[in-house]
């Protein structure tokens, strides 16, 4: 069994690539049995680099590799734990080599000691739950960018791993698909870190927000700079303000994809409709639906009192970024716009 069930335990790590820059100066990340955890940041801050460390692939400057529970000392040590920990790259002309789709899926299983028949037999299983049947003949570098990336999947879930390393899994993926994978993520008793620029998917399919900042990891809390206001009643509840306020983060902490997952879009007039509170108009009302936030943000919006079935209207409202006010009974709260991107609120038509 391993040590406080950490599968990954990685311990004052520092880095850098050949010139002065410094990628990890003193990282610390511990993943635990059963966690799901997503992992955001701005481009170069290193998060490919991290898994590339997990794996092996790369070796830190100093600091402490632990594997379930056990110090990675060499090669040797690695290449049996990568028997155990799938790594989905970013670039899936990274991880696809073989001529066709079936030889790909199936070499990971046959690399683990399957027979033949066996690791034909799990390739083409893991092919059909990913809705990739009748690809097994297809030659693999004649895909387009979006199949090469499930494949690229397929590779990895038929390892059978207990831990999943998924750098930016939903790249070129359209919302169908996206929406499958979320579903077949979900449905996994697997341990993972996911790496993605994707607000709405990492919510969907972690517990965890984890940030890069300055090449250490921090919680959401602190990687993603927010703001809220807050009046009496809601101020004694229990939250916290951002520490690292004006960090670079990018676009990490907000997604723009205001009709992702809008549920009962459309409708007639005179109907019900639901949508995300950041579409709402400047004084409209609305009743919460659906919070589909999980985790710390979660929690976050739930303290704030945003619960379905809650009465709300749209104070003020400003383009893009900025935050949205909304009036919930005589509170005023101001939210992040993507925190108010996963709160579903019922609107008259
Ligand atoms: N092989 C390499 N040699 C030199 N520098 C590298 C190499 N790979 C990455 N870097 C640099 O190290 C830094 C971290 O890169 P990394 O790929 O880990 O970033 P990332 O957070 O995954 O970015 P993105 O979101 O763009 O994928 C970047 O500045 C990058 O240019
Ligand atoms: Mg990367």
């Amino acid at each position: 069994m391993e040590r406080n069930n950490l599968l990954i335990n990685l311990k004052d790590i520092h880095f850098s690539y050949p010139g002065p820059r410094k990628v990890f100066e003193g990282l610390n990340f511990q993943l635990r049995d059963g966690e799901r955890v997503g992992l955001i940041g701005p481009n170069g801050s290193g998060k490919t680099t991290l898994f590339q460390i997990i794996m092996g692939l790369i070796k830190p400057s100093s600091g402490v590799v632990e594997l379930f529970g056990q110090p990675m000392k060499d090669e040797k040590d690695f290449r049996r734990m990568r028997l155990k920990i799938g790594l989905l790259f970013q670039d899936p002309d990274d991880q696809l080599f073989s001529p066709t789709v079936l030889e790909d899926v199936a070499f990971g299983p046959l690399n683990q000691g399957k027979s033949v028949e066996e690791a034909k037999g799990i390739a083409r299983e893991t092919l059909d739950s990913l809705g990739l049947k009748g690809f097994e003949d297809r030659v693999t570098h004649k895909l387009s960018g979006g199949e090469k990336r499930l494949v690229s999947l397929a590779t990895v879930l038929a390892m059978r791993p207990r831990v999943l390393l998924l750098d930016e899994p939903t790249t070129g993926l359209d919302m169908e698909t996206t929406e499958r994978l979320v579903d077949i993520l979900n449905g996994l008793e697997l341990s993972y870190i996911f790496i993605s620029h994707d607000m709405d998917f990492i919510l969907q399919t972690t517990d965890r927000v984890y940030g890069m900042v300055k090449g250490k990891i921090v919680s959401e809390e602190e990687a993603v700079p927010h703001t809220h206001y807050h009046v009496h009643g809601f101020g004694r509840l229990p939250h916290s303000h951002s520490k690292a306020q004006g960090i670079p983060l990018g676009e990490a902490g907000h997604n723009e994809s205001d009709n992702a997952g809008v549920a009962n879009g459309g409708g007639e007039p005179g109907m019900k409709r639901t949508i995300k509170m950041r579409q709402m108009e400047k004084n409209q009302k609305g009743t919460v639906r659906k919070v589909s936030a999980s985790g710390d943000m979660g929690r976050r919006i739930r303290e704030m009192g945003l619960v379905p079935g809650v009465e709300i209207q749209i104070q003020g409202r400003a383009p893009l970024k900025d935050p949205v006010a909304v009036k919930i009974k005589d509170y005023v709260l101001t939210l992040r716009n993507d925190e108010a991107s996963f709160i579903f609120v019922e609107v008259d038509d």
